[in-house]
């Protein structure tokens, strides 16, 4: 009979697990009868000692097993997927599902709510009034055959021994593991039912990987996962050093949705869109890339997009009179702006803070019982490589919380560095991986 005591043993000791014993851990964690304690014990473990590539796949694919399975096969033709391992401020979900199923390719989009610092999908789709995402899996496959997208919650239960290890990684400090985050991403994916999966794994002070080595590794290994289990793959690396677009706080990301998808927005976040755009369209068709490039970007140029997200939000039953007009969007009661106490370049803003501070505003949860505003959150006015005066306004806080006020603002604060010299802008991709190449951008 095999022990999580001497699981856990051999795995403090370095040693790598079979997947006779990996299959046995979860599950026995998932039905309850491996407690908490060791689990817990297991990860730490993990943490320390890592894992091979063919362990995290055999985690992987417990995990899978130990819930439903989405069958996806309702849905005509390849279908497509992304995932970003979190962010702040990335709201490219919505622009990307738009300009793919505008070209004919399906998309169907399981998110996730907001997680510590990071924003979350569902959160933000919900900004919009009317808006449904807790859908029954035929009208989630129904709406990706009639529109060619959908954005919902998971359906069904999927991977639940990953949701249960991760509330217990998410209190013992072992979240930022490679091998665990991979399989506990790719679990999900693989779940869900998508034929191609574009990964975007963010790097940085906002990430849960701040090196690009480890968002290397992470990629490398999710997108061997992803091939070895019959998906197709490809990875970006992205920077999340800075917050992604101009504005943290779900209304106000729809707001700069809207603005992208009608030509205008932040060139940033423009880009970053068309780049996983192209891949997702890639990974469809196997046109070559650069003709993919040219495609997407003449989706969004062409108004095709906007055309398609407004179909895709009245399927979900959203109001798409605040589309036409964001005017329409409540706003938040105080508008506070934070102003730059120094002349200089902006060398560094720790987007975790920026994250954190949106949070402390509203925007986000700090347990998992608050209710969101969607009004609140932060508009960014100067980003790294911006030169400020000081007294200029740096960023406004919108919020309802007055009392949240002076602590996110020192949050804030804290998270920009200045300097006198120019400093340099961190590049937006650094890298493309898939299973046989690593394109360094940087
Ligand atoms: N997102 C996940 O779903 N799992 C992780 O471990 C980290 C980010």
């Amino acid at each position: 009979m095999i022990r999580m005591y001497d699981i856990i043993q051999k795995k403090k000791e370095g040693k790598a697990l079979t997947t006779e014993e990996i299959n046995a851990m979860i599950d026995g964690f998932t039905k309850g009868e491996i407690p908490n304690e060791q689990m817990s014990a297991f990860a730490m473990a993990v943490y320390f000692k890592g894992m091979t590539l063919e362990e995290t796949s055999a985690l992987t694919i417990a995990m899978v097993h130990s819930g439903d399975t989405i069958d996806l096969s309702g849905i005509d033709g390849f279908k497509v997927d992304k995932h970003s391992t979190g962010g702040v401020g990335d709201k490219t979900s919505f622009i990307l599902m738009s300009i793919v199923a505008s070209l004919g390719i399906k998309v169907p989009k399981m998110s996730g709510r907001g997680l510590g610092h990071t924003g979350g999908t569902l959160d933000k789709a919900e900004a919009i009034p009317g808006v449904r995402i807790e859908l029954e899996l035929d009208e989630f496959q129904r709406i990706v055959t009639d529109t060619g997208a959908c954005l919902a919650g998971q359906t069904g239960e999927l991977a639940p021994a990953d949701k249960k290890l991760y509330a217990l990684r998410d209190v013992t400090a072992t979240v930022d593991n490679i091998s665990l985050i991979a399989a506990s991403i790719m679990s999900k994916k693989i779940a869900s039912g998508a034929d191609g999966i574009v990964l975007d794994v963010k790097t940085g002070s906002g990430a849960f990987m701040k090196s690009f080595e480890d968002s290397l590794a992470l990629a490398q290994a999710m997108v061997a996962i992803g091939q070895a289990n019959g998906r197709k793959m490809a990875s970006l690396i992205t920077d999340m050093n800075v917050p992604t677009g101009y504005s943290i706080g779900n209304a106000l990301e729809i707001i700069e949705v809207i603005e992208v998808l009608n030509g205008a927005g932040p060139t940033d976040l423009r880009d970053l869109c068309l780049e996983l755009a192209a891949n997702m369209v890639h990974l469809a068709t196997d046109t070559a890339i650069e003709a993919c490039r040219e495609q997407v970007q003449t989706q969004l140029e062409s108004g095709a997009a906007f055309e398609k997200f407004v179909e895709i939000i009245a399927a979900q039953g959203g109001d798409v009179r605040y589309l036409h007009d964001v005017s329409l969007f409540a706003e938040a009661g105080i508008k506070h702006e934070i102003i730059a106490p120094t002349t200089g370049y902006i060398a560094h803003m720790n987007a975790e803070g920026c994250g954190l501070a949106s949070c402390m505003l509203g925007a986000g949860r700090q347990t998992m019982d608050d209710v969101i505003d969607y009004r609140a959150g932060i508009v960014l006015k100067s980003k790294t490589g911006d030169f400020v005066h000081a007294g200029d306004v740096l960023a406004i806080f919108h919020t309802n919380k007055a009392d949240s006020i002076a602590s996110a603002e020192e949050l804030f604060l804290k998270s920009f560095e200045f300097t006198t010299l120019k400093a340099d802008v961190p590049p937006l991709i650094y890298a493309r991986v898939t299973t046989d190449s690593v394109d360094i951008l940087k």
